[in-house]
């Protein structure tokens, strides 16, 4: 089968793709609001023109149901819900994590998602939750890796999802990841994790995410499950999730919480609303708060946030300014910094899958050190060939004279051929005055072009010169 999923663009280890699925093909990163069977806060097609390419609903309600389940066998999932484009259908396994048991077996589940012509179907997988025993968490892992085995070699009329566990032990993840991307999945949700969003544990989300994508590589496409919160968008997008899906749009908006890309509200708190969609721009907060239809109003804020956070993503991706978003979303919470951090250390991965810079580099923070193209700099620093007197300098106007070579210092790069300030990365817009992360990254790629060029004699004319700065010159 030719590969349903394609790159069209890539940032960091985000890329805007295309998945192709038999009620059409959809762009990614996409979010597929949740649809509850039963009530629908949102009725399908109202989501459908609110901007949803794509759903998401729970075959195991659907099947436990006798109604439903045989409305959904004799029209279709599609006529059902009243949505036509893409529908994703979850197996029940979540149900599994809260209620500990579920009345269904593997196959029956997954057979009746394809009956009811689900265009990505998601075996019964067993969620572990984080922090559990390592003995628990590879004796879940096998059993869901066995019922993914049977499940992979069932005849598929759709795209068919291989979720990888491994509770919070990122070595499992990794190799869980490994082991599903040989049995050729459509799709591969990162599960298990609801729990570490709701305790705003992003820097063991970050772990996860990350070991998951280091075992599966960067060409399959990836769900975070359970990732509703638009907050968390550009992190997950900029670790090479391509799908999420949404419940928290509608249970938020049940418990009177408004959302937006740096958090939550209670509505009740709220003088304000600081968004433009269709609802904010009808009522006044008062008017919202009083209104009777509030759950329902406030389901649909919180839903066009999100699908407009989601675009934001996108148009960043495509500009290759991910990054920058990155930064300002993780400075509305510790936590979000947290995940942001453990990101950084991880610039060696993101460098070896970024596509080459795009926008200008803006620095914007400590992180903006440990960007790819700061550690792509470091790299090449390295390739830099010297003889003779060399001036490093951040002084255009520096006197040369007496100097075979003149090499400009910018922070956090470091030096650079005079002749390139011009060109990406080096005319990044920096602060005047450099901090200390990026100045010590600068120091680092200095001491990596001394030890490279031994027999060159290096000069420092710097206009901020740090106190510990000794290159042995
Ligand atoms: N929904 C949220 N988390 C999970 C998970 O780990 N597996 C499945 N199948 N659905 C989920
Ligand atoms: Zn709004």
């Amino acid at each position: 089968m030719p590969d349903r999923f394609e790159i069209l663009h890539k940032d960091l280890s985000g890329r805007i793709g295309r998945l192709s699925t038999p009620h059409g093909t959809i762009e990614t990163p996409l979010l597929m609001p949740v649809v509850n069977p039963h009530i629908q806060i949102i009725p399908a097609p109202k989501l459908a023109e609110m901007g949803s390419e794509m759903i998401i609903t729970n075959s195991y309600i659907i099947h436990q149901d006798e109604g439903l389940r045989e409305r959904a066998l004799e029209l279709g999932l599609h006529d059902l819900l009243g949505f036509h484009g893409p529908i994703m259908t979850d197996s029940g396994a979540f149900q599994l994590s809260v209620y500990g048991d579920i009345d269904v077996k593997p196959l029956e589940i997954l057979d009746f998602q394809n009956a009811i012509q689900s265009d990505i179907c998601v075996p019964l997988d067993i969620p572990t939750p984080p922090d559990v025993e390592r003995e628990r968490a590879e004796a879940e892992l096998r059993l869901t890796e066995a019922r993914l085995e049977e499940a992979a070699v069932r005849p598929r009329g759709s795209l068919l999802a291989g979720p990888i566990q491994g509770s919070t032990y990122p070595d499992l993840r990794k190799r869980a990841a490994a082991f599903l991307r040989g049995l050729d999945f459509d799709l591969y949700p990162v599960g298990g994790v609801v729990p570490l969003m709701e305790a705003y544990r992003f820097r063991d989300l970050v772990d996860v995410v990350v070991a998951a994508k280091k075992g599966l590589g960067s060409g399959k496409p990836v769900h975070l499950f359970g990732a509703g919160h638009p907050m968390i968008f550009a992190l997950a997008a900029a670790m090479g999730c391509d799908l999420f899906d949404s419940a928290a749009y509608a249970l938020y908006a049940r418990q009177g919480r408004y959302l937006s890309a740096r958090g939550t509200w209670r509505l009740d708190e709220m003088s304000w609303l600081p968004c433009s969609c269709p609802v904010c721009q009808g009522h006044s907060a008062k008017e919202l708060i009083e209104s009777p239809e509030k759950a329902k109003l406030l389901a649909a804020h919180n839903l066009y946030v999100s699908l407009q956070e989601m675009r934001l993503v996108k148009q960043c991706i495509r500009e290759g300014s991910l990054w920058d978003l990155l930064e300002s979303r993780c400075r509305s919470h510790p936590r979000m910094l947290d995940g942001l951090m453990r990101l950084a250390r991880e610039g060696d991965w993101l460098e070896s899958l970024d596509g080459s810079s795009k926008s200008t580099f803006f620095y914007l923070g400590p992180e903006s050190a440990s960007r790819p193209e700061v550690i792509r700099a470091g790299r090449r620093v390295e390739r830099i060939s010297l003889q003779g007197r060399v001036l490093v300098t951040d002084d255009p106007k520096a006197d040369a004279s007496g100097f075979e070579h003149v090499l400009y210092f910018k922070p956090p790069f470091g030096p650079y051929p005079q002749e390139l300030s011009e060109t990406k990365p080096f005319n990044a817009e920096t602060p005047e005055m450099a901090d200390a992360a990026s100045m010590e990254q600068a120091l680092e790629n200095t001491r990596r072009l001394v030890a490279a060029n031994p027999s060159a004699t290096f000069s420092f004319r710097l206009r901020h010169m740090p106190e510990d700065m000794d290159m042995g010159a």
